[in-house]
């Protein structure tokens, strides 16, 4: 059986060699991953050979319209979805932004929508905001022990009023997947949609939009490797329905409905060298890729990313369960189709901000507080501001930068 080769790996990481950064074990991934030489490559190229106006006929012109065009048609195949169904905007923050404005017209005062407290606030906050148009927001709240969303609790929110449910995929910090496909059969048996936020999920386990029946799935390429771009996919019936956000003579331009600002096109161009990594992950583990798409490559890419990131998850989500003085947030569970390798506590007899820094001084990097899970944060009784201790993995990080985090928690005794 093939495993992830991680000397192969690290070595597409151009931070791993570098004296300052790369003596650090980088476990805050969930705010944003490291990037490859494969994208590095690609922004430095734009910058220096085609940095002017895409799409017209002079040399740099075409060259920076290829570019960006090799990324609209290589991402799309991350969601399992075609180029016209994959907005290119600016983050996930202002695509719900922007989405939530082209909907509310299709809906009436006292229609409704359902959002979670489990929820990064970027699926939560442009939806509550359109309670001042009229639109009844109401809240499915997390177990308050756990921190998980609890399916039956959904039964007595929804009626034929729902319009939308906002739900994440993988919580920032609970990292449990939710069953977003028996939402997404719930949701459409009253008429409504699903709006999934994928942005913990993406670097961790291969999409599909289509098996998982949603409306829309958002995610940020920051976090799978990328410059900072924010991916949308919309079902072709969301897309017809939504009023035009862009300008007045791009609305027949499915791609354009959504994205009003002009485009960041060397991050676009850059995005394609995300799939140039997992082209590289693939060919280095199985050879030549001439027998299938690039979505078959990339689902068994994520395959041994998953196996990977199992096994360096499992003695973390187990040590943290095993302190009676801590509390994990989310499933216990160290199998990765429950939890992404996110790994989020707090003890009962210090601060979070005291582990965060006796990580640090460890040389690992970590982060605590809300991170813009606020109202998980204080669903599960903690102050907003201290909030969790945050441990995040990707494929990348080895056994050993997870024994030094663990190593750190031991020298802190109950
Ligand atoms: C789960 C989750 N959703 C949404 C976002 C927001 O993404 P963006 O920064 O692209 O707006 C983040 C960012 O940390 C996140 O972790």
């Amino acid at each position: 059986m093939v495993s992830l080769d991680l000397d192969f790996v690290r070595k597409q990481f151009p931070v791993f060699s570098d004296k300052e950064s790369g003596r650090w074990a980088h476990l805050e991934n969930a705010g944003g991953s490291y990037v490859p030489e494969h994208v590095i490559s690609l922004v430095n190229n734009f910058f220096t050979k085609s940095k002017v106006q895409p799409y017209w006929d002079f040399g740099p012109s075409v060259k920076a319209g290829e570019a960006m065009d090799r990324a609209f048609d290589l991402l799309p195949a991350t969601f399992n979805a075609a180029s016209e169904e994959v907005h290119f905007g600016p983050s996930t923050s202002q695509n719900t932004y922007v989405l939530a404005q082209a909907l509310r017209p299709t809906w009436e005062a006292d229609d409704e929508i359902i959002v979670t407290n489990q929820d990064h606030e970027a699926n939560i906050g442009a939806w509550r905001r359109l309670e001042m148009t009229g639109i009844k927001i109401r809240e499915w709240e997390v177990n308050p022990t756990t921190g998980l969303l609890e399916v039956d609790d959904l039964e007595g929110l929804i009626n034929e009023r729902t319009k939308l449910l906002a739900v994440t995929h993988a919580s920032n910090l609970a990292a449990t997947i939710n069953p977003i496909r028996n939402l997404a059969d719930r949701i459409h048996e009253v008429g409504g949609i699903i709006v999934t936020d994928g942005v913990s999920f993406a670097p961790h386990a291969a999409i599909d939009v289509k098996q998982l029946d949603c409306d829309v799935y958002l995610y940020s390429t920051y976090k799978t490797y990328g410059p900072h771009v924010g991916l949308m996919y919309t079902s072709p019936r969301v897309l017809e329905q939504v009023e035009n956000q862009g300008h007045f003579f791009n609305a027949n331009n499915p791609t354009n409905r959504l994205t009003p600002a002009g485009p960041d096109h060397a991050a676009i161009a850059a995005c394609a060298g995300i799939i140039d990594y997992y082209e590289d992950v693939f060919d280095h583990h199985f050879g030549s890729p001439d027998a299938s798409s690039v979505r078959e490559r990339i689902l068994q890419v994520f395959e041994l990313f998953g196996e990977h990131e199992q096994k360096i998850m499992a003695p973390l989500v187990e040590y943290i369960s095993s302190r009676s003085d801590f509390r994990l947030i989310g499933s216990p569970s160290t199998s990765h189709s429950v939890r992404a390798p996110t790994v989020a506590f707090h003890s009962y007899s210090r601060s979070s901000k005291d582990i965060y820094l006796s990580l640090i001084e460890a040389g690992v990097s970590c982060g605590h507080g809300n991170f813009y899970a606020r109202r998980l944060v204080e669903a599960v009784g903690l102050d907003a501001e201290d909030g969790v201790v945050r441990l995040s993995l990707v494929h990348y990080n080895t056994a050993e930068e997870v024994a030094k985090a663990l190593d750190a928690l031991e020298g802190m005794a109950p």
